[in-house]
């Protein structure tokens, strides 16, 4: 039985966006929309978009590279990978095992997590736990999407909104307590699936004729409800965690809330009473980017400076499940 080892700490961060930018004023040339109305509804401005060639591993693998230089680490180190995505190369294999095999990692643990937009906390905490229990030595702990392809671009009260990148962090081991990754909060109430959802394409719904006539392999949103659900949640789950952990919101150095939509993340912050220049946002640069706007919002907070050794950082999401949650992370 492995001895549990005393704290779990981010060693590196690492982030990848497709370099091809698609603004408002460019997609309002083939879809019925507006710079104006897609700013002052959601905050997004433009988004990066991946190329055909390049798959949601592709993105994966860019991020976890990065995440590996920034800590030092090689492919050998690596003995698990997570990669939290709802738009994965393929329903199987996982992608996560196509990263093991693209950054030429040995024979080790890899798996996919599904939890939507919440999916990297999700994975956050499972390796956490597993590095924690087990003998893990270093977790890549990714979060990709090439959220493009799950798009209906005759629906344009989604297809405006998201956006392609990913996001990794490594995870370590340390023997200095309170340190790390703190603790997490992870929620889910699955009474309302359609609210946010794929309708075919699964067991439920097998590919056919139909369903690709029917526009049924798209993402579906009600993007109303989910508004209200986000703005109730995501604001409590981060104090409910903070009260948890027994930190006071001004403690904490940064708070990186998912991003979806400007006007959620300022519900939240007016309801959390926290200052808004204590936020990470970045929305208005890369859309929705659902399981990987956590960690590339990480990667900038830590590369401009907003964050630092010693902070603490408070991530919060939500998501299609619905799913939701928080996590706060001691950097190191
Ligand atoms: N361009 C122009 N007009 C549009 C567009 C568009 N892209 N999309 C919708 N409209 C129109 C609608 O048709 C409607 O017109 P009508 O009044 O004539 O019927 C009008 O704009 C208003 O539409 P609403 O849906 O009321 O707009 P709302 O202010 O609610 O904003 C939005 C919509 C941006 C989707 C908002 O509800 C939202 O952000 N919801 C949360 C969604 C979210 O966070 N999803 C991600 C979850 S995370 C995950 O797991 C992936």
């Amino acid at each position: 039985m492995p001895a549990d080892t005393a704290s779990v700490i981010v060693k590196g961060i690492g982030a990848y966006v497709p370099a091809r930018i698609v603004t408002n004023d460019e997609l309002s040339k083939t879809v019925d929309t507006s710079d104006e109305w897609i700013r002052t509804r959601s905050g997004i401005s433009e988004r990066h978009v991946a190329d055909p060639d390049q798959a949601t591993s592709d993105l994966a693998t860019q991020a976890a590279l990065a995440a590996m230089a920034d800590a030092n680490v090689s492919p050998e180190d690596i003995d698990l990978i997570i990669v939290a995505t709802m738009s994965p190369d393929m329903a199987f294999p996982s992608t996560a095992c196509l990263v093991q095999s693209k950054i030429g990692a040995g024979c080790i643990a890899a798996f996919d997590i599904t939890a939507a937009c919440s999916g990297f906390l999700y994975a956050l905490e499972t390796g956490t736990r597993m590095l924690k229990a087990g003998d893990y030595r270093h977790a890549l702990i990714i979060g990709a999407e090439k959220m493009t392809s799950l798009m209906d671009w005759d629906d344009r009260t989604t297809c405006v909104l998201f956006g392609d990148g990913a996001g990794a962090v490594v995870l370590g081991k340390s023997d200095e307590p309170g340190t790390g990754v703190i603790d997490s909060i992870l929620r889910a109430d699955g009474e309302r699936p359609s609210l946010l959802y794929m309708p075919a394409g699964g067991s439920a719904r097998p590919a056919s004729a139909e369903t690709v006539a029917n526009h049924e392999h798209f993402l579906k949103m009600n993007g109303k409800e989910i508004f209200k659900v986000a703005v109730r949640d995501m604001g409590k789950v981060a104090l409910d965690l903070l009260d948890k952990v027994g930190v006071k919101p001004e403690e904490v150095a940064c708070f990186i809330p998912h991003q979806a939509n400007i006007r959620i993340i300022e519900s939240m912050v007016a309801r959390m009473g926290v200052p808004m220049d204590k936020f990470l946002i970045n929305i208005d640069r890369f859309g929705n980017t659902s399981a990987a706007s956590i960690p590339i919002a990480l990667e900038e907070a830590r590369r401009t400076g907003k964050v630092k050794s010693g902070d603490y950082v408070l991530m919060a999401a939500f998501g299609a499940g619905l799913t939701w949650g928080a996590s706060l992370v001691k950097l190191t």
